[in-house]
């Protein structure tokens, strides 16, 4: 349900993550052969042919990113280039025309600058959640891609996505697959959320906060959660992190791993992590845009639960990687060349 809301009506230590209509989105076309000028709207609608392939054939991808109001009272993008990338190549993968990188940093600068109003506060945790998306639209019957898309922006202020921010939260191992070795799963297209579905309301509806996907070929390496990456931190302080052709490449992740290495004095190791071997982590955690840093509390696999440091209390290496990426988020750390972009 949409809510009706003006900003100063929010709370925003409890806004939650939910959409609120902000009242001006960006919208921009592909017609003929290339894009026309983009623009604000303030219809949170659209209309579309109901032949669209982004509705039957699940061409669209999306991106999901956030504005942070610093200190100074200033607007913080964290390193949007990254996700205009990163939509590039969703688009190629599903043969939709890309959108222009500058274009899209230009289209997020401009929304954002739109809705400045619903940027959350200072010190109130909160965002400015920033969701591009890209869709196949058009008149087209049979299985092949659009000829015209629509490229949009929404905006809307957001909380912690799982409950109590950096709480520990509980996850399990899903039985089902969420993207398959040589397909869409380094995408973000929406295909792969619909796929993970049967995982997302199983793991709720058993206390869980998310489900853990397994690698689809063996199904004993964990690939990631249903929307984020994870990590875990060794005795020993390396941080390892899955690498996978079938995981979403978090921008986030490659973040916290450069962190890590040249802010943090720790070792760093991308590779296979096998679901035996979990035990060798005395820290957890899921990493995301939406996520953040939320700590994984522990991880329950059938009859098995595997606690990580504890299932209240955040751990200090996980604390300190927090502290490091968000301190950078909001302008209070000196960020590495190039990650921060002033709207
Ligand atoms: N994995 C999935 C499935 C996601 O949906 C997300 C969220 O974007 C991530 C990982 C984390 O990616 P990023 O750090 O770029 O937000
Ligand atoms: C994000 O972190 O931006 C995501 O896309 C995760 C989820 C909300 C889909």
């Amino acid at each position: 349900m949409t809510t009706q809301v003006t900003p100063d009506q929010l709370d925003w230590d409890n806004i939650g993550f939910r959409y609120i209509d902000t009242g001006q989105s960006y919208r921009a076309y592909y017609k003929n052969g290339k894009w026309g000028e983009g623009e604000i709207v303030t219809d949170k609608m659209i209309t579309i042919s109901e032949a669209s392939p982004a509705i039957h054939y699940g061409q669209q991808c999306f991106e999901g990113m956030k504005a942070y109001r610093t200190k100074d009272g200033s607007i913080n993008l964290f390193r949007p280039d990254q996700n205009a990338k990163r939509m590039v190549q969703s688009a190629r993968k599903i043969h939709l025309p890309p959108f222009p990188e500058d274009s899209f940093i230009e289209a997020v600068k401009e929304i954002v600058h739109a809705n400045e109003a619903w940027i959350p506060p200072y010190g109130s945790g909160a965002t400015l959640y920033i969701r591009p998306y890209l869709i196949g639209i058009g008149d087209i019957l049979g299985v092949k891609p659009a000829d015209e898309a629509l490229f949009g922006i929404y905006v809307t202020p957001v909380g912690a996505y799982f409950k109590g921010g950096l709480q520990p939260a509980r996850f399990m191992i899903s039985k089902y697959d969420r993207a398959a070795p040589k397909g869409t799963g380094a995408a973000k297209v929406g295909g792969n959320y619909a796929a993970s579905f049967d995982a997302e309301v199983e793991a709720k509806a058993n206390g869980f906060a998310d489900a853990i996907f397994l690698d689809p070929a063996t199904h004993t390496k964990i690939e990631e959660v249903g929307s984020a990456n994870f990590f875990g931190i060794r005795e020993d302080n390396t941080f390892v992190t899955p690498q996978s052709p079938s995981i979403l490449p978090s921008i986030t992740k490659y973040s916290l791993i450069y962190i890590a290495e040249h802010r943090l004095g720790m070792k760093v190791e991308e590779g296979d992590v096998y679901v035996k071997d979990l035990d060798q982590f005395k820290e957890a955690g899921a990493m995301g845009t939406a996520a953040v840093i939320t700590p994984v509390g522990s991880i329950t696999n059938g009859d098995e639960k595997l606690i990580f440091h504890s299932e209240t209390e955040v751990g200090p290496v996980t604390q300190a990687l927090y502290d490091e990426l968000t301190g950078i988020q909001f302008g209070d750390k000196e960020a590495p060349e190039g990650w921060i972009q002033k709207v």
